[in-house]
């Protein structure tokens, strides 16, 4: 498995797995568990998740899921922007922890920015690191300017990953946002890497490309998201046919022709464009 390295040079797995939609009432937590567990075995050891998902379901999905190989794992999670405040941070984490049945969050995300100061934030999520509660903490949906002003912080330049979305379909963040970080040396994670398996599968370029590696158009999206040295991606299935086809598409290298006949249907931005987050 390709890794990707955190700032402090931690490397971590660059293809992981993303949870939202699992956990959710009516679902079927059990077979949504097999599938990550799946996803475990195939290598894709770093896993997604968040307080928001599944109202707190897709956390608890998720302790099933890992339970006896949570040492070996990267689990990230996220505090909704309303409890983002000096106090509620901490309260927030202790029931993530609970939910999920471990002792630490590999990494603790901010959602997206809310009402509460940053700088307080920040200063919650130092003082969870400080007690071994997370290992880690990063922000989600912040675009350059954002993250600009993250790193004027206290700690702030501590941040250790930026969540966002990324698919062929959507590539703003190329022309500032992922520049900038990896200057920062800052991971961006891939959210909605097969463009939550829409209309970006029947792309006739990725199709194209997906038959010159014998490979599926979302195994083809999937190996694009993660191109960069600098991206880790969190592709989310619950079919098991997904995830084996996912953990397999860790293994595909994209020629300079696969990325010119992708460029030419999805372009990389000319300019500036406002953070993409549907
Ligand atoms: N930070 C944020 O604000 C934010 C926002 C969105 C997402 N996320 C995270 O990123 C993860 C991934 O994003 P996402 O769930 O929005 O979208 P996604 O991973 O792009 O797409 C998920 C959808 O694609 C389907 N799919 C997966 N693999 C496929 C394959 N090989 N062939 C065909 N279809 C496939 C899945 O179907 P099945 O489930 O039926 O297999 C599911 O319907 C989320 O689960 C979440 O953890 C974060």
């Amino acid at each position: 498995m390709r890794t990707v390295r955190l700032p402090d040079g931690t490397e971590v797995p660059a293809l992981g797995q993303g949870t939202w939609h699992m956990g959710e009432r009516g679902g079927s937590a059990k077979a949504e568990a097999g599938a990550i567990r799946l996803g475990i075995d195939l290598g894709m050891t770093l896993i997604d998740t968040a307080e928001m998902y599944g109202n707190g379901g897709a956390e608890e999905m998720l302790a099933d899921a890992i339970h006896g190989v949570r040492d070996s794992l990267f689990i990230v999670s996220k505090v909704y922007p309303q409890n983002a405040s000096r106090s509620g941070v901490p309260a927030a984490c202790e029931r993530s922890l609970k939910r999920l049945r471990t002792d630490r969050i590999d990494l603790y995300l901010l959602h997206w920015r809310g009402s509460h100061p940053l700088a307080e934030t920040v200063e919650a999520f130092e003082a969870l690191r400080a007690k071994g509660k997370i290992r880690y903490w990063g922000v989600s949906n912040f675009d350059a300017r954002d993250m600009q002003g993250l790193v004027q912080l206290p700690d702030g330049a501590h941040c250790a990953a930026n969540q966002v979305l990324y698919h062929a379909g959507s590539r703003g963040i190329e022309f500032d946002l992922l520049p900038w970080c990896t200057q920062h040396r800052i991971p961006i994670m891939a959210y909605s890497p097969v463009g939550q398996g829409g209309r970006l599968l029947q792309s006739r370029a990725l199709e194209a490309v997906a038959k010159r590696h014998k490979a599926t158009p979302a195994q083809i999206a999937i190996a694009w998201s993660m191109r960069d040295p600098n991206v880790i991606t969190i592709p989310k299935a619950s079919d098991p046919k997904h995830v084996r086809e996912n953990a397999a598409a860790g293994a595909i290298t994209l020629t300079a022709e696969d990325l010119a006949v992708i460029d030419a249907t999805h372009p990389p931005p000319r300019g500036r464009q406002s953070l993409d987050i549907s």
